[in-house]
């Protein structure tokens, strides 16, 4: 007999959600480590366009921009305008809300200013958080900022996903840790009690492929469309960076499964049909 599936993950539907994060976006045709941000970002937007134009949501998980430019903020509505589904972004430790929120009015923010919704989705809410602390690296989830998150928790029904930048909990990179979420204990103690219907944790700031499950719960993040960090789990003065290739995921949300696909989206090398190559015989 099939396990079932627990009644708050019963939607019936499958979501299509594509993740990408950490564009740091820098001036228009700016470099940064010696890579082009936005040469990087429009060649994202043109590959999902072609490629999963049919999703139901583009969620960006935040370092929209580098240093919070303004100009950096135009480019990125820029490139927002051309994607064909709809998007919902959040902030990163490097974004400015101030500028953001002049050059995206639009975008809902909480009771107290902080960039944080609900988005109903076909399979359930998905809540964006807000992690920035101006003039710090490392995120916050202050007590206001926690309790939104408490109250919207309490009040709605059915499965939940959540988007915020920073891990909520270290991840084994030592210095990403000593500039992850510095509230982990408060963020634990709002979401756990909810913990039997949250599907999935979506987050950027790590600029890596890290997937697995936190106290139960799926998460997921990936490679930046800007730098990457380099894998190293004994540096603890630096970050070492890396030029791997950028990427963005496509999300399959449905009723029994959250299955993550990473796209190296500038990878160009050779497909091949492997049936047509492959003429070994089958192991007996
Ligand atoms: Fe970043």
């Amino acid at each position: 007999m099939m396990p079932q599936t627990p009644k708050a993950f019963q939607s019936g539907a499958t979501m299509k959600l594509i993740h990408v994060t950490d564009p740091h976006l820098v001036q228009p045709g700016g470099s940064l480590y010696g890579l082009y941000p936005d040469a990087r970002f429009a060649a994202f937007v043109d590959d999902v366009n072609r490629s999963h134009g049919d999703a139901e949501l583009c969620l960006i998980t935040g370092d929209l921009t580098d240093l919070g430019e303004a100009e950096a903020y135009d480019l990125f509505a820029g490139e927002l305008d051309r994607l064909v589904m709809p998007w919902r972004v959040i902030l990163g430790n490097h974004d400015s809300r101030k500028n953001f929120r002049a050059r995206f009015p639009a975008c809902p923010v909480d009771d107290d200013g902080f960039v944080q919704d609900v988005v109903e989705t076909s399979v359930g809410t998905l809540v964006l958080l807000d992690t920035n602390e101006p003039g710090i690296a490392a995120g916050r989830l202050c007590e206001r900022r926690c309790a939104w998150l408490g109250r919207q928790l309490a009040a709605m029904e059915g499965q939940v996903m959540i988007a915020m930048h920073h891990p909520p909990f270290d991840v084994g990179i030592p210095r990403l840790d000593q500039i992850g979420l510095q509230d982990q204990a408060a963020f634990a103690e709002t979401v756990l009690p909810h913990r039997d219907r949250i599907r999935h944790i979506f987050f950027g700031h790590v600029h890596r492929p890290v997937s697995g499950s936190w106290q139960g719960i799926g998460f997921s993040t990936l490679r930046a469309t800007a730098h990457q960090v380099a894998l190293h789990f004994d540096v603890r003065e630096s970050l070492p960076g890396s030029h791997e290739p950028p990427a963005y995921a496509i999300v399959l949300v449905r009723d029994d499964a959250v299955i993550v696909h990473s796209h190296d989206f500038l990878d160009a090398s050779p497909r091949f049909d492997m049936a047509k190559y492959d003429t070994k015989p089958w192991p007996k």
